[in-house]
């Protein structure tokens, strides 16, 4: 399962609206298969796996799945569940159930019902982690939100010219670029975009093609400058929330780009995350500065933080990545977990989720 993982890893970012799942197949101890969703989410895992074997190399084997296989019928019109009860397979490790109301357990059902000896709940908090984006957008229906942030190492974004051209180095960079491609939406403010004329694209040689779908947020329509975002951009590629009734805005507004207008200024945020989630937007990654940084951690909408902890310091008047929040008790305090650490020479990635 832990090999499935790797596989479910490897497609995360490019699999558009369907779950990234990775599977294995093992005969006689030996991995003999491998395979995950393919780039846009089409042909499934387990239907990539089973095109790969041989008729003999299927019977009496293991298939190792991160998530439920699918109850509803593809491109060729039958079902993940269906083509495995078909296939030989005498047994199915399953990670995760599939909340996705076409499947459900009806997947494990074909299955049952195809006398394969099945194990569902296999190393399900691990399979948990892989198919949080997934699992949060079907849950949830918002995105599972990340925030990126490269600080000094006395915590600060920016210094006080708001200047933050590079506080962290070249490998905390490309790694940076790495989240890029595995998200699905990449979300910025109108302040970030002026400040930094940010791409918001994966710049990893061979990745450009999984930058994700752009997403700015720009209330006031104010954003009227020849920034980088707008050039050759596709309607599909970049979406801007504003909740502006000026017409003459909306009329000069840079075209090729979608408009959502939203009214409910004190909803604004859920309802972007409600609207990317409808979008099928799993992963979404939020590149901005203090004031939007803290406006989402104080509305409990983020998940984790990405910190690309540099070697420099800054000072006191640089740009805090959060700002005051008045605490009274330290037992007030917003806690975080530690997920995961890395050495970037003398950076430090450090991936926290709150509690
Ligand atoms: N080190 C890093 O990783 C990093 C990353 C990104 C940015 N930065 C730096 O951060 C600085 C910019 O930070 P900043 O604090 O000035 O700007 P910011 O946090 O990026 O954006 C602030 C803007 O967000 C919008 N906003 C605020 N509350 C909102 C709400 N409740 N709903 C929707 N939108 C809301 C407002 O824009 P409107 O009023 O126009 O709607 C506000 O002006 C720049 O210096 C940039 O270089 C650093």
């Amino acid at each position: 399962m832990e090999q499935a993982f790797l596989e479910a890893y490897r497609a995360m970012g490019t699999t558009g609206k369907n779950p990234n799942v990775g599977c294995i197949l093992v005969k006689n101890n030996f991995i003999i298969g491998r395979a995950r969703t393919s780039p846009g989410g089409r042909p499934h895992a387990e239907e990539n796996l089973i095109s790969l074997m041989t008729e003999t190399e299927l019977k009496d084997s293991s298939l190792f799945i991160t998530l439920e296989p699918c109850a509803h019928k593809g491109i060729n019109g039958t079902s993940c569940a269906e083509l495995i009860s078909k296939s030989g397979i005498k047994e199915v490790f399953i990670s995760n159930y599939d909340p996705d109301l076409r499947t459900s357990g009806q997947g494990l059902e074909i299955l049952r019902k195809s006398k394969i000896n099945i194990y569902p709940d296999f190393l399900t908090n691990k399979g948990i982690d892989f198919n949080i984006g997934y699992l949060t957008n079907c849950l949830s229906n918002r995105p599972f939100v990340t925030i990126k942030l490269a600080i000094s190492l006395d915590g600060k974004i920016a210094l006080n010219n708001k200047n933050s051209k590079w506080i962290s180095n070249k490998l905390s960079r490309n790694f940076g670029h790495m989240i890029r491609a595995q998200s699905d939406g990449i979300l910025t403010t109108t302040s970030t975009i002026i400040e930094d004329d940010s791409k918001l694209t994966c710049r990893l040689n061979g990745l450009e093609k999984y930058s994700p779908l752009k997403i700015i947020v720009d209330r006031g329509l104010k954003l009227n400058g020849d920034y980088s975002i707008f050039k050759n951009t596709k309607k599909e590629n970049l979406i801007i929330y504003h909740c502006s009734n000026d017409k003459n805005k909306i009329k000069n507004y840079h075209k090729n780009i979608e408009l959502v207008y939203f009214n409910n200024k004190k909803k604004f945020l859920e309802l972007i995350l409600n609207d990317l989630a409808n979008r099928k937007i799993k992963n979404l990654l939020i590149e901005s500065g203090t004031i939007f940084c803290s406006e989402m951690i104080k509305s409990n909408l983020v998940d984790q933080i990405v910190f690309f902890r540099s070697n420099k310091i800054i000072g006191n008047d640089g740009l805090p990545f959060i700002n005051n929040l008045s605490l009274r008790k330290i037992s007030d305090s917003k806690n975080m977990k530690v997920i995961d650490l890395k050495f970037f020479d003398d950076d430090i990635y450090e991936l926290r989720r709150f509690n």
